[in-house]
């Protein structure tokens, strides 16, 4: 397989990736390539609007905005989610901004026209002061936009001809159907404003290759990540230990002691949970802990892959016995459908870690500054699910409220935004086995911004999403 597509589009992209693992660092801060990627990127792809908690009452409406576009997201009926354009039919203004709750539809501020919760405009005032064309009785009705619910959260697309949600999210969906993610519910929700290009915010979640360096106290039993220490350890694709923390080991000692093993693994999950202050909840360490008096195999290999069945089966149980059917962990395991880091084409992730997770949404507000937003999310038995979170204020990157381990991540983000315009630096030289997410993603923005057919979009966008650490993959 050439390099490149073969259909030779790409070319005609400024700064295009013209060898796959390596990027061009004008992609990240160039105003034209920008422009390109507010232009035919983000109008054509499925972007994350809200979660369906925020609105569970039919009238409860979200708005949703990207760019210059604002979106209303409004429950219509118990089974359907409705999406709108947010602007007036008369001069424009905005109708509803934020959350709230639409029992009688939509009333405009300025001259108050009305529309039902189904986008029908039901009311002009003074109508007959109106030119009968410009009181057409269609265009007077709220521009819908597509929408699919799913996963628990509710998809916009501005492009009609896109393909339907369903066919581009690829392993993203079978991991997040197995996972049962629509039974998840926040927790809490935040956001940061990062002076970095949207797309470099995301590449920091797009490898396990930084745990050791950025965040040490991830470090597995056994490892350290003193110079020449530390190595990424790739493990058989029989051997299912998919935790991160894992797949960066390097020096186990030659045998495991079982007690030590589970005390040093339920000392990672604490730190994880407390690190990002969800992700993994505090229930779920009290059942590692649990398990500290069980024998396991010596070899460390051997002893991960057993415990990592052991424990399980016992967060299987702890879920069940708490009245949260949320599957079977092993079964997951066992279709290699349990990653910790996932990413859904363009904006983003997922981080399951047995039953909790975390949820990351990134959007852009010009060439070299986006929000991130982080949301933790649990499972509830019902009836005892909390309050929805209200929508955040995005906070300075650098605040000390951040919990430690975005901290790390966001830390480097500004360094490496202002390293990119060297006058020496030309490109990112990705590890084509580790780093290959970030090449496969910037190739999939080329087709799109590069006029690609949807065939091979569509194979892209299945090829992208799902979990990180993949290697370079070519889909045309
Ligand atoms: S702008 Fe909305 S009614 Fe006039
Ligand atoms: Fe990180």
């Amino acid at each position: 397989m050439s390099e490149l597509s073969t259909k030779g589009l790409r070319g005609e992209v400024p700064f295009a990736v013209t060898q796959a693992d390596r990027i061009p660092a004008k992609r990240y801060y160039d105003q034209e390539f920008y422009d390109l990627e507010c232009k035919h990127l983000w109008p054509r792809v499925w972007q994350m609007a809200a979660r369906l908690e925020e609105i569970p009452e039919v009238g409860d409406y979200a708005v949703y905005r990207n760019l210059d576009q604002s979106v209303i997201v409004m429950r219509t009926s118990a089974t359907e989610v409705k999406a709108y354009q947010n602007h007036c039919r008369h001069r424009g203004v905005e109708l509803v901004q934020k959350r709230g709750k639409a029992r009688g539809g939509f009333i405009c501020p300025f001259h108050g026209w009305r529309w039902d919760k189904d986008g029908n405009n039901t009311f002009a005032y003074e109508e007959t002061a109106f030119s009968a064309e410009n009181m057409c009785k269609a265009d007077l009705d709220l521009v819908p936009v597509r929408l699919e619910t799913w996963m628990g959260c509710a998809f916009i697309n501005f492009d009609n001809d896109a393909p339907p949600l369903r066919d581009t999210l690829g392993e993203f969906g079978r991991k997040m159907d197995g996972f049962k993610a629509e039974q998840l519910r926040a927790e809490w929700w935040l956001a940061a404003k990062l002076p970095v290009n949207w797309k470099l915010a995301m590449e920091a979640f797009m490898e396990g290759y930084h745990v050791a360096t950025t965040h040490p106290q991830l470090l597995p039993y056994g490892v350290t990540n003193k110079p020449g220490d530390a190595r990424y350890l790739k493990l058989p694709d029989d051997t299912v230990t998919v935790t991160f923390w894992m797949t960066v080991g390097s020096t186990m000692p030659e045998e495991v002691d079982s007690r030590q093993f589970i005390d040093a693994y339920a000392e990672v999950m604490q730190t994880l949970s407390e690190g990002m202050a969800g992700m993994t909840s505090p229930e779920e360490v009290e059942v590692v802990r649990s398990l500290r008096d069980t024998p396991l195999p010596k070899h460390p290999a051997e002893a991960a892959a057993a415990f990592r069945v052991i424990l399980n089966d016992a967060i299987t149980k702890y879920y069940k016995d708490n009245g949260m059917d949320c599957g079977d962990f092993n079964a997951l395991d066992k279709q290699q459908l349990a990653t910790n880091v996932n990413f859904l084409f363009p904006h983003f992730f997922m981080l399951p870690v047995h039953g909790a997770a975390s949820s990351y949404r990134i959007r852009p507000t010009g060439p070299e500054e986006c929000i991130f937003e982080l949301w933790s999310l649990k499972r509830y038995p019902e009836g005892q699910e909390p309050p929805v979170p209200e929508m955040p204020e995005p906070k300075p990157h650098d605040d000390p409220s951040w919990p430690p381990i975005p901290r790390q991540d966001y830390a480097n983000l500004p360094r490496q935004q202002r390293g990119l315009h060297s006058a020496g630096f030309e490109f990112m030289r990705l590890s084509n086995q580790m780093e290959g997410l970030i090449s496969n993603f910037h190739r999939l923005e080329d087709g799109f911004l590069g006029g690609a057919d949807q065939e091979s979009l569509v194979k892209g966008m299945q090829t992208v999403s799902g979990a990180i650490d993949m290697p370079v993959k070519y889909w045309d």
